[in-house]
């Protein structure tokens, strides 16, 4: 890796702040001062910035309680962001593994494991998610066994794979998918001319929501093998 790559990783810096800091003669490879962007660091050597030791993150897996109100995303000029409530000394390093509405609260997973978030997202891995529904109108039997059967939402070619709905009150329902298409759960109601008011995200794949983790916190996942 080069070495304003590493530093960049390492710290938060963006690459150009990382140059200037190499340029600037504050980085130490393995004893010697380094002024060059290009240099290659490899995995044994030790690199210092201002005479303390820094190094590359590792991999992270973090689940955060959205609430609502905050956007899936890592910057956003208006509105706060998932990033901006992760605390975590490596949080530049991270992205968001699959996303909610703004209005949306509950479970999302946090990484910086490329491939790990890829097979969680990835279409053909099929990954459950569990979500909380209260609705504006009663949900029939009728409409319950066509979700389960699978919907057309507008604008698609093929109809959502087959879900289990359980009725937890006439209003109130908690709907496991197995696809994540873009405001998926919202576009199924509709699809059976019904209209979510709230939405609360509890499982993605085997990981579900702690029940001590209140909105708005976050912790390291205990396992995050998949
Ligand atoms: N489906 C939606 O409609 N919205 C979400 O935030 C997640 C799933």
């Amino acid at each position: 890796m080069r070495l304003d790559q590493f530093v960049s990783q390492a710290t938060g810096m963006s690459r150009k702040e990382a140059h200037r800091c190499i340029r600037g003669k504050h980085i130490v490879v393995s004893g010697a001062v380094i002024r060059k962007s290009s240099t290659h660091v490899n995995p044994d050597d030790e690199v210092l910035l201002n005479f303390e030791p820094i190094a590359l993150p590792g991999h992270i897996y973090i689940v955060l309680n959205k609430p609502a109100g905050v956007v899936s995303a890592t910057e956003d000029t208006s509105q706060p962001t998932v990033m901006g409530l992760i605390d975590h000394p490596h949080w530049h390093t991270l992205h968001i593994v699959g996303r909610l509405d703004k209005d949306t609260t509950g479970l999302i997973l946090l990484t910086n494991d490329g491939e790990w978030s890829h097979r969680i997202t990835s279409p053909h891995h099929h990954v459950d998610k569990t979500y909380l529904t209260t609705l504006a109108e009663p949900l029939s039997a009728e409409n319950a066994a066509k979700l389960e059967e699978g919907v057309m939402l507008t604008g698609e070619k093929q109809p959502t794979r087959p879900a289990v709905v359980e009725m937890l009150s006439d209003t109130q329902v908690r709907l496991t998918i197995h696809e994540g298409k873009y405001h998926q759960v919202k576009r199924m109601f509709a699809a059976v001319d019904n209209v979510v008011v709230n939405l609360h995200r509890e499982r993605v794949g085997q990981w579900v929501l702690p029940a001590d983790l209140d909105e708005g916190e976050w912790c390291l996942l205990e396992n995050h093998a998949f």
